[in-house]
């Protein structure tokens, strides 16, 4: 048999080209995969037969950029579109081929399909919650998307959303749908670190380091060796740091401080951060070269506000959560507090919706309740500023709390707690009947 047909049987797609981009060798997988017969590209220019692109930006063999022959491989994700105009998200890992004198004769790359858009979208429609994320919005399904294609393929992620949304959730559930998921998941909060100690925190230290270093110390990025390092508020770190974690996602090795032996380190590194390290970038705060590297695949969690709906399904599982951790009997909530979580708009996210049904679920318990009340609702969420029905002459705008003051003052007689708050009796109904 020869060695062409046996690649045929290879569960990858391979395809090779020379120095010049002719293509050589285009196995049954990469047939399948792209819609093109082998027939059709032999002896083509990769560049003429793939219009769209098959090396993305980073083809070695234009713009003399050439692979330098002690790289030993690329390995990057692309959108690829097939020859039915369909498209893919495609895992290529490229490896130089060398001649006997070390000249660069060629490539060989090996691609796989990441994602089946058709299978998972039908498998979404149906659930609300994923590996502990909840929310059936459809910007969280294309998420969950996100999470499930990225998970199977070592490139770096962004993860950017507002504080609460949900970013160390969305980098474990990352980590534990990836073949990394039995190495460890070691978090770092950048952001929490003084900057003095982040060196030694990340990268560790050996005895005699400084004063104080009684002992050799693994800093986190060998802790996370076989698995994820997530660094969260990666914004925050100094201009130094942003130069040394550039080094270490190029070379894959550390330093340890007071040491010059490299070490290798096989981590896939998540980072996150809530602010816009776009515009940090630009504005030159942040490295560009280390945003390139680190943002290969941004993923961006929309603010609770913009995905209102999944309220009711986050309060039942934070309620469920409560009742099962807690020793609290509290089960439901009334509508009232309902059309208040729905009203208010959560600078905190989810955090904060989660803190709240904590805080109102104790206030419940307390009262003797097993269901959450308007009255168990922190001030800031109740309070929210109410629209003045056309009618008022007074300009004044009315809260709910000054409408419960009057009430509380009056004992309870509407049409006195009217007259104070200067309203007819008839629009303080309506405003009641609308609050409640
Ligand atoms: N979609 C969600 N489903 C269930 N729980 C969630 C969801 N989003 C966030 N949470 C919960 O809210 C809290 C905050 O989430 P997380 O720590 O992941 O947010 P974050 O974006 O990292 O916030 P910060 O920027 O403040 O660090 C956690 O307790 C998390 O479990
Ligand atoms: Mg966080």
């Amino acid at each position: 048999m020869k060695i062409e047909d046996i690649i045929d049987y290879l569960p990858y797609a391979v395809m090779g080209h020379d120095i010049r981009r002719r293509i050589f060798l285009f196995n049954k997988e990469a047939e399948r995969l792209t819609g093109y017969k082998k027939e059709e590209v032999i002896g083509r220019d990769c560049h003429d037969v793939f219009p769209g692109g098959f090396c993305g930006e980073r083809c070695a063999f234009q713009n003399e950029i050439i692979i330098p022959s002690n790289f030993e491989m690329i390995h990057y994700p692309i959108e690829f579109v097939d020859k039915k105009g369909k498209k893919h998200m495609l895992d290529v890992r490229v490896k130089p081929i060398v001649d006997k004198e070390k000249n660069i004769a060629g490539i060989v790359a090996t691609f796989d399909d990441v994602k089946s858009d058709i299978e998972f979208e039908k498998e979404l429609n149906k659930i609300d919650e994923f590996c502990g994320i909840v929310g059936k919005d459809p910007k969280m399904l294309k998420i969950y998307q996100q999470i499930k294609s990225v998970a199977k393929v070592s490139f770096p992620v962004l993860i950017q959303g507002e504080s609460g949304t949900g970013k160390e959730l969305v980098a474990q559930a990352i980590h534990k749908l990836s073949p990394r998921r039995n190495g460890p998941f070691v978090p770092v909060n950048c952001g929490a670190i003084p900057d003095t100690l982040i060196e030694s925190e990340l990268f560790g230290y050996e005895k005699g380091a400084f004063t104080g270093a009684i002992r050799e110390k693994k800093g986190r990025f060998e802790l996370a060796n076989g698995g994820t390092i997530f660094l969260d508020e990666i914004g925050d770190i100094s201009p130094l740091m942003q130069v040394k974690l550039l080094r270490v996602i190029q070379t894959g090795l550390i330093e340890r401080l007071g040491s010059i032996r490299p070490i290798k380190v096989d981590v896939r590194i998540i980072s996150a951060t809530n602010k816009d390290l776009e515009k940090e970038m630009i504005e030159g705060r942040f490295r560009d070269d280390l945003y390139y590297r680190i943002s290969v695949i941004p993923i961006k969690i929309p603010p609770l506000r913009e995905r209102k709906g999944d309220i009711p399904i986050l309060v039942k599982k934070f309620i469920k959560e409560i009742s099962e951790s807690f020793s609290i009997n509290v089960n439901s909530i009334s509508n009232a507090v309902m059309k208040a979580l729905l009203n208010y708009s959560w600078p905190g996210n989810v955090r904060e919706l989660q803190n709240v049904i904590q805080y109102a679920a104790v206030q419940a318990q307390a009262n003797g309740r097993n269901y959450i009340e308007l009255s168990d609702l922190p001030d800031r969420v109740l309070f929210k500023k109410i629209e003045v029905p056309k009618e008022v002459n007074n300009t004044q705008t009315l809260t709910i709390e000054a409408i419960n003051e009057a009430l509380k003052s009056t004992g309870g007689n509407k049409a006195k707690a009217a007259k104070l708050l200067g309203i007819s009796r008839a629009t303080l109904y309506r405003l009641l009947k609308r609050l409640s």
